[in-house]
Protein backbone atom coordinates (compact mmCIF):
# COMPACT_ATOMS: atom_id res chain seq x y z
CA UNK A 1 0.00 0.00 0.00
CA UNK A 2 1.13 3.49 -0.89
CA UNK A 3 4.38 1.89 -2.26
CA UNK A 4 5.26 0.76 1.66
CA UNK A 5 5.53 -2.81 2.37
CA UNK A 6 5.87 -4.59 5.69
CA UNK A 7 6.08 -8.35 6.83
CA UNK A 8 3.35 -9.40 9.60
CA UNK A 9 3.16 -12.48 11.60
CA UNK A 10 -0.62 -13.56 12.37
CA UNK A 11 -1.81 -15.22 15.53
CA UNK A 12 -5.20 -15.31 16.82
CA UNK A 13 -5.89 -11.82 15.50
CA UNK A 14 -2.83 -10.69 16.82
CA UNK A 15 0.05 -8.91 14.89
CA UNK A 16 3.84 -9.73 15.03
CA UNK A 17 6.85 -9.17 14.03
CA UNK A 18 8.20 -11.74 11.80
CA UNK A 19 11.00 -12.75 13.58
CA UNK A 20 9.50 -13.82 16.06
CA UNK A 21 6.89 -16.26 15.10
CA UNK A 22 7.07 -19.33 17.05
CA UNK A 23 7.72 -17.85 20.64
CA UNK A 24 4.66 -15.29 19.80
CA UNK A 25 2.77 -18.29 18.76
CA UNK A 26 3.17 -19.59 21.84
CA UNK A 27 3.62 -16.99 24.59
CA UNK A 28 -0.33 -15.98 23.43
CA UNK A 29 -1.28 -19.49 25.16
CA UNK A 30 1.27 -19.79 27.83
CA UNK A 31 2.01 -16.30 29.70
CA UNK A 32 -1.87 -16.58 30.60
CA UNK A 33 -0.48 -19.73 32.75
CA UNK A 34 2.20 -18.01 33.54
CA UNK A 35 2.96 -18.39 37.32
CA UNK A 36 3.85 -14.75 38.70
CA UNK A 37 4.97 -14.20 42.15
CA UNK A 38 4.24 -11.42 44.57
CA UNK A 39 7.87 -9.80 43.77
CA UNK A 40 7.20 -9.59 39.73
CA UNK A 41 7.79 -6.46 37.86
CA UNK A 42 6.18 -6.12 34.94
CA UNK A 43 7.27 -2.90 32.51
CA UNK A 44 4.06 -2.64 30.00
CA UNK A 45 4.95 -0.02 27.00
CA UNK A 46 3.46 0.08 23.46
CA UNK A 47 6.92 -0.30 21.42
CA UNK A 48 8.55 3.01 21.59
CA UNK A 49 7.92 4.16 24.26
CA UNK A 50 11.27 4.32 26.45
CA UNK A 51 11.28 0.71 27.14
CA UNK A 52 14.71 0.68 27.44
CA UNK A 53 14.61 3.55 29.67
CA UNK A 54 12.25 2.53 31.84
CA UNK A 55 13.51 -1.13 32.09
CA UNK A 56 17.12 0.00 33.10
CA UNK A 57 15.52 2.23 35.71
CA UNK A 58 13.86 -0.34 37.06
CA UNK A 59 16.36 -2.28 37.19
CA UNK A 60 18.80 -0.27 38.87
CA UNK A 61 16.02 0.14 41.80
CA UNK A 62 15.31 -3.11 42.05
CA UNK A 63 19.19 -4.35 42.39
CA UNK A 64 19.95 -1.30 44.51
CA UNK A 65 23.06 -1.19 41.78
CA UNK A 66 23.96 1.54 38.62
CA UNK A 67 24.20 -1.51 36.13
CA UNK A 68 22.51 -1.82 32.55
CA UNK A 69 20.41 -4.56 31.73
CA UNK A 70 18.57 -6.02 28.34
CA UNK A 71 15.06 -5.90 28.42
CA UNK A 72 13.88 -9.54 28.82
CA UNK A 73 10.51 -9.55 26.85
CA UNK A 74 8.15 -12.30 27.82
CA UNK A 75 7.31 -12.46 24.48
CA UNK A 76 10.80 -12.77 22.92
CA UNK A 77 11.81 -15.48 25.65
CA UNK A 78 11.14 -18.98 26.25
CA UNK A 79 9.04 -19.47 29.27
CA UNK A 80 11.34 -22.15 31.18
CA UNK A 81 13.45 -19.22 31.71
CA UNK A 82 11.68 -16.74 32.34
CA UNK A 83 9.73 -19.31 35.16
CA UNK A 84 13.84 -19.59 36.40
CA UNK A 85 14.47 -16.34 36.69
CA UNK A 86 15.58 -15.17 40.45
CA UNK A 87 13.22 -12.80 42.55
CA UNK A 88 12.70 -10.11 42.25
CA UNK A 89 12.00 -10.41 38.73
CA UNK A 90 11.69 -7.43 36.14
CA UNK A 91 10.11 -8.34 32.91
CA UNK A 92 8.58 -6.13 29.97
CA UNK A 93 6.18 -6.45 27.50
CA UNK A 94 4.21 -4.84 24.11
CA UNK A 95 1.97 -7.35 24.31
CA UNK A 96 -1.89 -5.99 24.74
CA UNK A 97 -3.39 -6.34 28.37
CA UNK A 98 -5.67 -9.02 27.23
CA UNK A 99 -2.75 -11.24 26.95
CA UNK A 100 -1.15 -10.02 30.20
CA UNK A 101 -0.62 -13.45 32.47
CA UNK A 102 -3.82 -14.05 34.57
CA UNK A 103 -1.83 -13.68 37.60
CA UNK A 104 -0.91 -10.24 36.99
CA UNK A 105 -4.61 -9.26 35.96
CA UNK A 106 -5.01 -10.52 39.41
CA UNK A 107 -2.81 -8.68 41.32
CA UNK A 108 0.16 -10.89 41.59
CA UNK A 109 2.89 -8.95 40.99
CA UNK A 110 2.78 -5.48 39.68
CA UNK A 111 2.59 -3.55 36.05
CA UNK A 112 4.66 -0.18 35.39
CA UNK A 113 3.09 1.51 32.16
CA UNK A 114 5.26 4.10 30.34
CA UNK A 115 3.00 6.16 27.93
CA UNK A 116 4.61 8.46 25.14
CA UNK A 117 2.46 10.86 23.15
CA UNK A 118 2.06 9.09 20.04
CA UNK A 119 3.30 11.35 17.23
CA UNK A 120 6.89 10.97 18.61
CA UNK A 121 5.88 7.25 18.92
CA UNK A 122 5.21 7.32 14.94
CA UNK A 123 8.49 8.97 14.17
CA UNK A 124 10.45 6.30 16.46
CA UNK A 125 8.71 3.27 15.30
CA UNK A 126 9.44 4.35 11.74
CA UNK A 127 12.84 4.85 12.30
CA UNK A 128 13.24 2.00 13.88
CA UNK A 129 11.71 -0.25 11.32
CA UNK A 130 13.66 1.71 8.62
CA UNK A 131 16.75 0.11 10.15
CA UNK A 132 15.71 -3.27 11.34
CA UNK A 133 16.36 -6.03 8.12
CA UNK A 134 13.71 -8.48 9.82
CA UNK A 135 10.24 -6.79 9.36
CA UNK A 136 10.86 -6.02 5.87
CA UNK A 137 9.64 -2.31 5.82
CA UNK A 138 10.07 -0.29 2.97
CA UNK A 139 8.27 2.92 2.26
CA UNK A 140 7.88 6.92 3.38
CA UNK A 141 6.81 8.02 6.53
CA UNK A 142 3.48 8.80 5.08
CA UNK A 143 3.03 5.05 4.44
CA UNK A 144 3.92 3.81 7.77
CA UNK A 145 1.45 6.58 9.45
CA UNK A 146 -1.33 4.50 7.32
CA UNK A 147 0.04 1.58 8.90
CA UNK A 148 0.18 3.41 12.37
CA UNK A 149 -3.17 4.07 12.27
CA UNK A 150 -4.63 0.72 11.42
CA UNK A 151 -5.39 -1.75 13.83
CA UNK A 152 -3.71 -4.41 12.49
CA UNK A 153 -0.05 -3.37 13.58
CA UNK A 154 2.32 -4.93 15.34
CA UNK A 155 1.04 -5.46 19.03
CA UNK A 156 -1.93 -3.44 18.23
CA UNK A 157 -3.36 -0.26 17.60
CA UNK A 158 -1.76 2.65 19.63
CA UNK A 159 -4.91 4.45 20.17
CA UNK A 160 -6.80 0.89 21.38
CA UNK A 161 -3.33 -0.23 23.25
CA UNK A 162 -4.15 3.36 24.92
CA UNK A 163 -7.59 2.64 25.34
CA UNK A 164 -7.68 -0.39 27.44
CA UNK A 165 -4.81 0.85 29.59
CA UNK A 166 -7.29 3.84 30.58
CA UNK A 167 -9.87 1.07 31.27
CA UNK A 168 -7.42 -0.76 33.10
CA UNK A 169 -9.27 -0.41 36.46
CA UNK A 170 -12.84 -1.28 35.39
CA UNK A 171 -11.28 -4.56 33.65
CA UNK A 172 -8.79 -6.16 35.90
CA UNK A 173 -9.66 -4.24 39.22
CA UNK A 174 -7.45 -6.30 41.17
CA UNK A 175 -4.55 -5.56 38.82
CA UNK A 176 -1.61 -3.21 40.76
CA UNK A 177 -0.12 -0.34 38.47
CA UNK A 178 1.47 2.75 37.94
CA UNK A 179 1.36 5.08 34.95
CA UNK A 180 4.46 7.44 33.93
CA UNK A 181 4.72 10.04 30.62
CA UNK A 182 7.52 9.82 28.99
CA UNK A 183 7.62 13.40 28.64
CA UNK A 184 6.98 14.46 32.57
CA UNK A 185 10.00 11.78 33.04
CA UNK A 186 11.87 14.07 30.75
CA UNK A 187 11.00 17.35 32.44
CA UNK A 188 10.60 15.96 35.95
CA UNK A 189 12.86 13.05 36.26
CA UNK A 190 13.55 13.24 40.10
CA UNK A 191 9.66 13.41 41.38
CA UNK A 192 9.19 10.54 38.83
CA UNK A 193 11.53 8.13 39.83
CA UNK A 194 10.22 8.81 43.72
CA UNK A 195 7.13 7.88 42.47
CA UNK A 196 8.70 4.44 41.01
CA UNK A 197 10.94 3.90 44.15
CA UNK A 198 7.53 4.33 46.03
CA UNK A 199 5.54 1.83 43.84
CA UNK A 200 8.55 -0.98 44.14
CA UNK A 201 8.03 -0.68 47.57
CA UNK A 202 12.16 -0.57 48.32
CA UNK A 203 13.59 1.81 50.35
CA UNK A 204 16.15 4.14 48.09
CA UNK A 205 17.21 7.70 49.34
CA UNK A 206 17.23 10.85 47.34
CA UNK A 207 20.66 10.12 46.33
CA UNK A 208 20.57 7.31 44.56
CA UNK A 209 17.60 8.62 42.56
CA UNK A 210 19.92 10.89 41.41
CA UNK A 211 22.40 8.49 40.83
CA UNK A 212 19.82 6.63 38.74
CA UNK A 213 19.11 9.69 36.75
CA UNK A 214 22.61 10.52 35.62
CA UNK A 215 23.45 6.80 34.86
CA UNK A 216 20.22 6.69 32.67
CA UNK A 217 20.22 9.60 31.31
CA UNK A 218 19.60 9.55 27.46
CA UNK A 219 23.30 10.24 26.48
CA UNK A 220 24.75 7.94 28.84
CA UNK A 221 22.74 5.31 28.16
CA UNK A 222 23.39 5.58 24.24
CA UNK A 223 27.38 5.53 24.59
CA UNK A 224 26.83 2.42 26.80
CA UNK A 225 24.75 0.85 24.29
CA UNK A 226 26.56 1.91 21.43
CA UNK A 227 30.16 0.46 22.69
CA UNK A 228 28.53 -3.35 23.72
CA UNK A 229 28.11 -5.28 20.21
CA UNK A 230 25.44 -7.67 20.34
CA UNK A 231 25.23 -10.93 17.52
CA UNK A 232 22.24 -10.64 17.37
CA UNK A 233 21.10 -7.53 16.78
CA UNK A 234 24.01 -7.83 13.54
CA UNK A 235 21.43 -10.28 11.98
CA UNK A 236 18.36 -8.45 12.28
CA UNK A 237 19.34 -4.85 11.81
CA UNK A 238 20.77 -3.00 8.21
CA UNK A 239 23.75 -1.92 10.06
CA UNK A 240 24.28 -3.84 13.00
CA UNK A 241 23.33 -1.56 15.73
CA UNK A 242 19.69 -2.19 17.64
CA UNK A 243 18.14 1.60 16.54
CA UNK A 244 16.67 2.36 19.95
CA UNK A 245 19.00 4.78 20.93
CA UNK A 246 17.90 7.37 18.55
CA UNK A 247 17.12 11.28 19.70
CA UNK A 248 15.34 10.69 23.08
CA UNK A 249 13.85 14.27 22.79
CA UNK A 250 10.40 15.30 22.89
CA UNK A 251 8.79 17.18 19.55
CA UNK A 252 10.74 15.44 17.41
CA UNK A 253 7.60 14.89 15.09
CA UNK A 254 7.73 18.33 14.05
CA UNK A 255 10.62 17.81 11.83
CA UNK A 256 8.51 14.74 9.92
CA UNK A 257 4.63 15.43 9.98
CA UNK A 258 3.78 17.65 7.31
CA UNK A 259 1.05 20.19 8.34
CA UNK A 260 -1.72 17.67 6.20
CA UNK A 261 -0.34 14.69 8.53
CA UNK A 262 -0.67 16.63 11.49
CA UNK A 263 -4.40 18.00 10.73
CA UNK A 264 -5.11 14.45 10.06
CA UNK A 265 -2.97 12.45 12.97
CA UNK A 266 -4.98 15.60 14.92
CA UNK A 267 -8.48 14.70 13.70
CA UNK A 268 -7.81 10.57 14.22
CA UNK A 269 -6.95 11.50 17.69
CA UNK A 270 -9.57 13.15 18.77
CA UNK A 271 -11.95 10.99 17.83
CA UNK A 272 -10.52 7.45 18.86
CA UNK A 273 -9.97 9.39 22.56
CA UNK A 274 -13.43 11.04 22.85
CA UNK A 275 -14.90 9.94 25.98
CA UNK A 276 -11.38 9.77 27.15
CA UNK A 277 -9.43 11.42 29.65
CA UNK A 278 -6.00 11.28 28.28
CA UNK A 279 -3.69 14.84 28.71
CA UNK A 280 -0.43 14.25 27.15
CA UNK A 281 2.00 16.48 26.35
CA UNK A 282 3.51 16.25 22.38
CA UNK A 283 6.38 19.02 23.21
P1 LIG B 1 13.46 8.26 19.67
O1 LIG B 1 13.43 7.33 18.50
O2 LIG B 1 12.40 9.33 19.56
O3 LIG B 1 14.79 8.84 19.93
P2 LIG B 1 11.81 1.86 23.28
O4 LIG B 1 12.89 1.64 24.28
O5 LIG B 1 10.43 1.64 23.83
O6 LIG B 1 12.07 1.10 22.03
O7 LIG B 1 11.80 3.41 22.91
C1 LIG B 1 12.82 4.00 22.17
C2 LIG B 1 12.71 5.50 22.29
O8 LIG B 1 13.08 5.90 23.62
C3 LIG B 1 13.69 6.20 21.36
O9 LIG B 1 13.05 7.43 20.98
C4 LIG B 1 14.87 6.42 22.28
O10 LIG B 1 15.77 7.41 21.84
C5 LIG B 1 14.18 6.80 23.56
N1 LIG B 1 15.07 6.61 24.72
C6 LIG B 1 15.88 5.57 24.98
N2 LIG B 1 16.58 5.78 26.11
C7 LIG B 1 16.22 6.99 26.56
C8 LIG B 1 16.62 7.77 27.69
N3 LIG B 1 17.53 7.34 28.53
N4 LIG B 1 16.03 8.97 27.86
C9 LIG B 1 15.11 9.41 26.99
N5 LIG B 1 14.69 8.72 25.90
C10 LIG B 1 15.24 7.52 25.69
Amino acid sequence: EFGNTIQYSLYKGHVFPPHVPTNARDLVTNTAQLKCRQEDVLLYTYPKSGTHWMYNILHMFLTGTMTYANPTYLEFNDIDMINTMPSPRLFTTHLEVDLFPDDIKNGKGIVVNIIRNPKDVAVSYYCFLSAMKSVGFTGDFSGFLHFFLKEEFFFGNWFTAIKHWIDIKKTYPKMKTITLYYEDLKRNTLSNLERVVEFLGVSRDEEFCRKVMAETDFTKMKKKHESKSCEHFKTVTKDGVLPVYRKGDVGDWKQWFTPEQNKHFDRVYKERLAGYNVDLVFE
